[in-house]
């Protein structure tokens, strides 16, 4: 069962609608010295701009054909075939990631909705990164609908 300890993890997570929307946050996040995984780079475009803000960066995708041609395109760019799903096999590549892109086809959406903040606590609390951004309309209009209460002692409930 859920409890608190899967909340003390300190990730941040940036929700973004549409491609040009998760793009344009690379120059706003992500740091020099990031190590950046992307889950979901299909072809490598965007693996590609994040190559050339942060230290290293691997672009991952279930399909090995995205995967083949993403490293065609972009030979200078590191490539892994991956299921984002499979958090042994992230923890098995043994690199500190601090930044994570996801973008993955299924889960943008309002039926994805779920799976998506199961998978975002689990890197959280797994792979542990500073940030994770996503693309996920989804995820962005739940966030802007979501308020913190300012001071936990005022809560009575
Ligand atoms: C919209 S495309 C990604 C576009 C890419 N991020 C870009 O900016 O150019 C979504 C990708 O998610 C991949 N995908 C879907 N489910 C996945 C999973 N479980 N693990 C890894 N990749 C997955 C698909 O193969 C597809 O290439």
């Amino acid at each position: 069962m859920a409890n608190d300890n899967q909340f003390r993890a300190r990730t941040a997570f940036v929700a973004t609608r549409g491609v040009r929307e998760y793009r344009a946050t690379i120059p706003h996040v992500l740091r020099p010295e990031d190590v950046v995984l992307e889950v979901g780079c299909e072809w490598g475009t965007t693996t590609a701009l994040l190559a050339g803000r942060a230290g290293s960066v691997l672009g991952t995708d279930v399909s090995r054909e995205c995967v083949a041609r993403a490293r065609v395109m972009h030979p200078e760019v590191e490539f892994a075939a991956l299921d984002a799903f499979d958090l042994r096999a992230v923890l098995d590549l043994g690199r500190p990631f601090t930044a994570v892109y996801m973008d993955l086809s299924g889960l943008s959406g309002y039926r994805g909705l779920l799976d998506l903040v199961a998978l975002l606590n689990a890197y959280s609390a797994v792979v542990a990164p500073r940030v994770v951004v996503v693309k996920s309309g989804a995820l962005k209009d739940f966030a802007r609908r979501c308020t913190a209460w300012p001071a936990e002692e005022e809560a009575t409930c």
